[in-house]
């Protein structure tokens, strides 16, 4: 009987201990997910109403594109060299073609298009350059749909740089 009772005894302190074990598990499983929520709880944040003041993350202010341009119209991009750099490589996607890569119009695009290096273009207003890529010229100088008004206005800007020294 006595033996009976001490083997009844090791069995429930045995299970009694893996009892202790799961509840810490559970503890401490508890404490991760509440961590969890309260890191997350960030996320959960509302969004933005109209009419919130804007916070940029980026640090330069953008620039306001003016909604109708003439020939008058200055490249409103105020960094002039960082437009002209983004501008290349949209020039070459875009205008190579026809206009050649220094704008000579060494392409074989025939008839030959207007020299962006020299003749006129160089003297050009920034807004009549716009214009002309915004909306196209003539029958053989297609509008590019494709180029945003700032890219234009990138474009605008690297063309700029073409003028010859
Ligand atoms: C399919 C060929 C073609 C492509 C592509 C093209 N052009 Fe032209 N471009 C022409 C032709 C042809 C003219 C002359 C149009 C006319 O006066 O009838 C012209 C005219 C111009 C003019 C005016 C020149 C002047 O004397 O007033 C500018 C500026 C110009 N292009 C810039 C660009 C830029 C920048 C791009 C790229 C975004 C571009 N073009 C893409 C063919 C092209």
């Amino acid at each position: 009987m006595r033996k009976k009772l001490e083997l009844w005894f090791e069995s429930w302190s045995v299970y009694y201990e893996r009892l202790r074990v799961a509840h810490v598990l559970m503890f401490a499983l508890l404490l991760i997910l509440l961590g969890c929520l309260a890191c997350s709880s960030k996320a959960n944040e509302p969004a933005p109403k109209l009419g919130d003041p804007v916070v940029s993350t980026t640090p330069v202010a953008p620039v306001a594109l003016p909604t109708e341009v003439t020939k008058e119209t200055k490249n409103p991009l105020t960094d002039l060299a960082a437009a002209s750099a983004k501008g290349k490589p949209l020039f070459e996607q875009n205008c190579v073609f026809c206009h050649g890569a220094t704008g000579a119009s060494e392409g074989a695009f025939e008839p030959k298009p207007p020299t962006l290096n020299a003749g006129d273009v160089p003297q050009d207003p920034d807004g009549e350059i716009f214009l002309t890529i915004k909306n196209g010229k003539g029958k053989s100088m297609p509008a590019q749909k494709r180029l945003t008004d700032e890219q234009i206005w990138q474009v605008t800007a690297y063309v700029r740089t073409l003028a010859k020294k």
